[in-house]
């Protein structure tokens, strides 16, 4: 099984080489996550964007599969499949869903505007998708897994949680008004039961067994991981290569390939910290060079220059042993561009390391200069026809992360992309 992820704060550009690269695997499969993901497609023309589905599905002979490491909102699911079937897709033929899966109920988005809120100032600038609230449910054990939904009992299990959610959410001060999110629930549970639940696990083990390829696709980005991430500001879940082994229950060593993706700056959207945004004029050129907002939420993305220290930490973390360079055609509109090479500390003194608390320590980022390559022809069709200053910035990060860059994306098209 090969890994596709994000190295930074999401929103890399997972979706566009998902789908780019799902013609080389048998299957593709979300390991975490959930609606918070918003994966963007741009193919003959249209543009696509996916929450919860993987982005394999528009190959029609691909397998597409919803892991046990999702958290999964039936509701936003039966839009998207909509939306799909619009298309003239039949998603019921080529989408599985992990019974393991942990179900998002209304309750839980309610849950997570109450807690965002009395979290004030501090707020995590969440997607409000119920992400945090479902992943605590998993953990203490109180979750309900799209498999109960299959089962006859599934409304008394409902209600028990029904009952423990609006206790919380009466001590948190949040006035609930159900009735219409519940209507849409039930009806997309039951719209749900015409999708296959499996045990993932068995389906992806068999294929691997069988000498199929899959593909692992994550959401959300490494600096987003609840462990590895910029906590507290992170979500709810491991984005990062060992969640792909316990959101697909699969074994470390069947991963042959890491592919981390990032774009040739940086963005994030929400709150906590970000070493290399940049407040100025530059920092509002990038944004609307790469129309930096959110595919979920609509939010400006904050922008700055690449950060490396990061980049390295990412690329420690997941093992990465391919990186994929996004959205360089962004960086064409500027004369001279600048990556962070290293941190300066409060005392004076440099590193290239990620302090232990990003949020609390002062770390002023030490730039190098890069002379600009103006714009990428569209037709290009080797790494060596590329302008030499974009050359000399690819050496220069792969020198930096001893990591190459197998692919560099030019465009949000599916054609605007170059493989070594
Ligand atoms: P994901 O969450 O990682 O799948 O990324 P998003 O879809 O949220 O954000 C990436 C955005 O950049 C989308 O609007 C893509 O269409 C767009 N995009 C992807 N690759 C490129 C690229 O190489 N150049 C430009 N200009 N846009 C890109
Ligand atoms: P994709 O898959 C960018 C951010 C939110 C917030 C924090 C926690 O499209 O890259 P959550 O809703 O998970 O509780 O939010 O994480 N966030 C993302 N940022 N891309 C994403 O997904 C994100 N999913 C969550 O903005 O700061
Ligand atoms: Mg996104």
């Amino acid at each position: 099984m090969d890994i596709l992820l994000g190295l930074q704060w999401g929103d890399e550009g997972k979706g566009k080489i998902v789908d780019f690269l799902a013609p080389k695997y048998d299957i593709i499969a979300r390991f975490q996550g959930g609606p918070n993901a918003g994966h963007t497609l741009h193919f003959d023309g249209k543009k696509h964007v996916l929450h919860q589905i993987p982005s394999g599905i528009f190959h029609t002979q691909i397998q597409n599969i919803i892991g046990n490491g999702v958290v999964f909102d039936p509701v936003i699911f039966k839009t998207e499949i909509q939306k799909l079937q619009d298309r003239g897709l039949v998603p019921t033929r080529n989408l599985f869903i992990s019974k393991k899966a942990q179900v998002i109920l209304p309750t839980h988005r309610m849950l997570d505007a109450a807690q965002e809120r009395n979290k004030g100032k501090d707020k995590i600038g969440s997607t409000l998708k119920g992400i945090s609230p479902a992943y605590q449910d998993k953990i203490a054990r109180a979750g309900l897994r799209v498999g109960d939904l299959f089962e006859d009992d599934f409304e008394d299990r409902y209600d028990r949680s029904l009952k423990r959610h609006l206790q919380m959410l009466q001590t948190l001060g949040y006035e609930v008004d159900l009735a219409q999110e519940q209507a849409a629930f039930f009806s997309a549970v039951k719209f749900l039961r015409e999708f296959k639940g499996i045990n993932s696990e068995y389906m992806i083990s068999k294929a691997l067994d069988e000498g199929k390829s899959v593909l692992a696709e994550g959401a959300q980005g490494t600096l987003l991981d609840i462990d590895f991430g910029s906590y507290p500001f992170v979500t709810s879940s491991n984005t990062t290569a060992s969640g792909a082994c316990s959101g697909l229950g699969v074994a470390p060593n069947r991963i042959k390939k890491v592919l981390g993706i990032f774009k040739a700056y940086c963005t994030r959207v929400g709150s906590g910290p970000f070493p290399t945004e940049l407040h100025d004029k530059t920092g509002e050129k990038l944004r609307e060079q790469g129309a930096e907002f959110g595919a979920t939420t609509g939010r400006p993305r904050r922008c700055g220059w690449l950060d490396l220290p990061a980049l390295r930490y990412a690329v420690m973390i997941n093992g990465v042993t391919e990186l994929l360079m996004m959205k360089t055609d962004v960086l064409s509109a500027f004369d001279q561009v600048e990556i962070c090479t290293h941190y300066e500390l409060p005392d004076g003194s440099h590193t290239q390391e990620l302090p232990y608390d990003l949020c609390e320590t002062e770390i002023k980022p030490i730039y190098q200069k890069f002379e600009g390559w103006g714009s990428i022809p569209k037709n290009v069709e080797k790494f060596e026809d590329l302008h030499p200053n974009l050359q000399k910035y690819i050496a220069f990060v792969e020198a930096q992360t001893g990591v190459g860059i197998s692919l560099i994306s030019f465009g949000p098209d599916r054609t605007e992309t170059l493989m070594r």
